[in-house]
């Protein structure tokens, strides 16, 4: 299969074509680590299959002709409800990695969310999108003054928000990256924040001078923050006045936690499926988060995402906006314009789904249009 410029839309418009072009040119360890996830891959599957439960139920004979997929999110207006989930790692699946990625999001007005483990640097990142919304992802890392000097550098450098994953104590249990024996960062990708951190290089880095397996072993001695707990967000509100949203929640309770917590905002999610296996899939925890959050915080939603409709069935549902994933990381292993085709296609899906449900605002999304089968 080949990628096909058209005059208006690059080809294949199929996502799961773009998968298909990723496994041709992508070694196995790099593929495996996108496309998989932990142990049995139960999560895996059942974040995609959930969305098959629900049914939408369009209404008809309503003026749809102007539409309008714009929504408000942490006060600022975004194009649509969606926004590119943090990726680590992406030189693996191209050289430009996060750096195609952030311009394709720009030239969509899409927000990107930066990851931690990211090869180019969150500045350099940041320098690619002009003024469309990006916000941080913090993999706490084991190191407060490092963990500070992210946050400060993601705020001086234009970021509009922090995101903290709180749903990786440790990597999960990824069976096909431990029979791969791949680890991407063996592979010197999701280093640049790191490497570029005056913290990081004065206390782990002997001022910059080490050489880069010894960087990677000593980036990997902090990566994650095991005793990571709910007291430590007072401390990390103090270092910035970003909104900050938790990514990584699956229980109502904890969703309450993060409300009393002062907490601007979470993301449902079971991070595609690579972490816990046999957990619920995010769709299912949804329901119940959005109806005890109850709009008093941001609800974000990501896991399975794939097509219009299953944006419309997770807004239905209560979130405010979707985090896409593996789809524009499977476009990125043809560069920019991969992402940039897989995500007009979702954004021309989403529009088409819309005026075919009978609605002309992503705003007056609701559960009346959406109803579970048995
Ligand atoms: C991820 N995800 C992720 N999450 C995070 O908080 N920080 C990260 O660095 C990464 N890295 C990462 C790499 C790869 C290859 C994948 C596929 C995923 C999880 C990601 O943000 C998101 O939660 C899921 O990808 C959403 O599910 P879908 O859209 O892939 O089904």
């Amino acid at each position: 299969m080949s990628i096909h410029l058209q005059k208006e839309r690059v080809s294949p418009v199929v996502v799961e074509d773009w998968e298909k072009l990723a496994k041709e040119v992508l070694p196995k360890g790099a593929y495996d680590y996108v496309n998989s996830g932990s142990g049995g891959e139960e999560t895996l599957a059942k974040n995609v299959e959930e969305f098959k439960k629900w049914d939408l139920v369009p209404r008809v004979l309503v003026n749809v002709e102007k539409r309008n997929l714009s929504i408000e999110l942490l006060n600022r207006k975004l194009a649509a409800p969606i926004l590119l989930a943090p990726v680590g790692f992406q030189t693996v699946v191209h050289p430009d990695g996060e750096l195609a990625s952030a311009r394709a999001a720009a030239g969509q007005s899409i927000p990107f969310i930066t990851s931690t483990v990211s090869s180019y640097s969150l500045e350099e990142i940041s320098g690619v999108m002009g003024n469309t919304p990006r916000y941080f992802q913090l993999y706490w890392p084991n190191d407060d003054e490092v963990a500070s000097s992210f946050v400060k550098r993601a705020e001086a450098s234009g970021y509009g928000a922090i995101v903290v994953t709180v749903d990786t104590p440790l990597l999960g249990w990824r069976e096909k990256d431990l029979q791969n024996k791949y680890f991407p960062m063996m592979t010197g990708a999701g280093i640049a924040n790191f490497v570029s951190d005056p913290v990081f290089n004065q206390k782990f880095n002997a001022n910059g001078t080490l050489n880069k397996e010894a960087v990677i072993g000593e980036i990997r001695k902090i990566l994650f923050k095991q005793n990571l707990t709910w007291e430590k967000l007072a401390w990390l509100r103090k270092q910035t006045s970003l909104p900050i949203l938790l990514k990584g929640i699956m229980h109502k309770d904890d969703a309450l936690q993060a409300i009393a917590n002062g907490i601007d905002g979470i993301v449902v999610s079971n991070h595609g499926g690579r972490q816990l296996d046999g957990v619920r899939s995010s769709l299912r925890a949804l329901e119940s988060i959005a109806d005890v959050v109850n709009k008093r915080i941001a609800v974000l939603f990501d896991g399975g995402i794939r097509r219009g409709p299953d944006v419309l069935k997770a807004l239905a549902l209560g979130a405010d906006g979707v985090l896409l994933g593996r789809p524009y990381v499977y476009g990125l292993a043809q560069g920019e314009v991969g992402v940039t085709s897989v995500l007009t296609n979702l954004l021309d899906d989403l529009d088409n789904s819309l005026a075919n449900v009978g609605k002309n605002s992503i705003t007056s999304i609701n559960k009346s249009i959406i109803e579970k089968h048995s």
